[in-house]
């Protein structure tokens, strides 16, 4: 599983470890990248000793400073390089995962990098971070699954006004906005984030996976319906425990 070109994953103590790595390009998210994201997802889910997921970037300047320029401002032309990003569902593969998954940010976060954040459960970020989305200067809009997973974390308003103007967004802003739940010193980053995959890997696995679905496939449905959700997925726990 370390054969990636682009991407570390590690497997410890129930924590799978998956690190974007290509640090000479910050991270950049590139097609291979696309696709070994897509293998590694795959693993961590289906992979019961994987009990919750731990997402950060390699080197010391970036989480990830969104898609790889150097492939998707040459020819083919954007539209076309961009299509080709959607041949892979991967944001589809991050929403059919049940386990936790807590992001571990520092420096730049740009573009692809929020949206693959977004896509986390818990975001833990460092005082350097810098979150961005310079989509709107290439002529392109955030089309993975940031436009639809930012408003869901922080208020319509707020997304609205970071994706359409691209500023940039420091810690307090975000921690502020609710983009991250917690804003740490460097140092502190991945103890802080093991931490919590620790503390959520004491509980019991089963039940740490219903909640998370309770509370992430229930925001997409009416409350009623939401409501026999979480009612079905307490019987399931309440069942199985007597
Ligand atoms: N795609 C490809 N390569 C990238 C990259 C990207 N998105 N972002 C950075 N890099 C590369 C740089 O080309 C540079 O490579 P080099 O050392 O071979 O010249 C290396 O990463 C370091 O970047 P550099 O620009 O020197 O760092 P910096 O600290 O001065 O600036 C940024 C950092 C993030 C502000 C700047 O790199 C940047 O604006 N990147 C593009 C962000 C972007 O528009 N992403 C697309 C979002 S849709």
């Amino acid at each position: 599983m370390s054969d990636f070109e682009t991407i570390l994953y590690e497997k410890r103590d129930g924590t799978g470890y998956v690190t974007l790595n290509r640090p000479k390009a910050l991270n950049a998210y590139n097609i291979k990248m696309r696709d070994e994201l897509f293998q590694v997802l795959a693993a961590v889910r289906d992979d019961p000793d994987v009990k919750v997921i731990i997402f950060s970037g390699a080197g010391e300047k970036a989480f990830c400073a969104g898609a790889d320029l150097t492939e998707f401002l040459t020819a083919p032309p954007p539209v076309a390089a961009r299509q080709v990003r959607f041949e892979r569902d991967v944001w589809g593969r991050f929403l059919s995962i049940d386990k936790p998954i807590i992001a571990a940010l520092h420096g730049y976060v740009l573009g692809d990098g929020v949206e693959i954040a977004g896509c986390c459960d818990i975001r833990i970020a460092s005082e350097d971070v810098q979150f961005g989305t310079p989509e709107m200067g290439l002529g392109i809009i955030t089309a993975a699954g940031g436009s639809q997973t930012v408003p869901r974390i922080v208020n319509r308003a707020q997304a609205l006004d970071v994706l359409i103007t691209g500023r940039w967004v420091i810690a307090s802003e975000a921690l502020k906005m609710k983009l991250v739940n917690r804003v740490v010193p460097r140092d502190k980053l991945m103890p802080t984030a093991e931490g919590i995959a620790g503390r959520i890997k004491s509980f019991d696995s089963e039940a740490v996976r219903y909640v998370k679905q309770a509370v992430t496939r229930g925001m997409d449905m009416t409350l009623e319906q939401g409501l026999s959700l979480e009612t079905s997925l307490s019987r399931r726990v309440n069942t199985r425990t007597r």
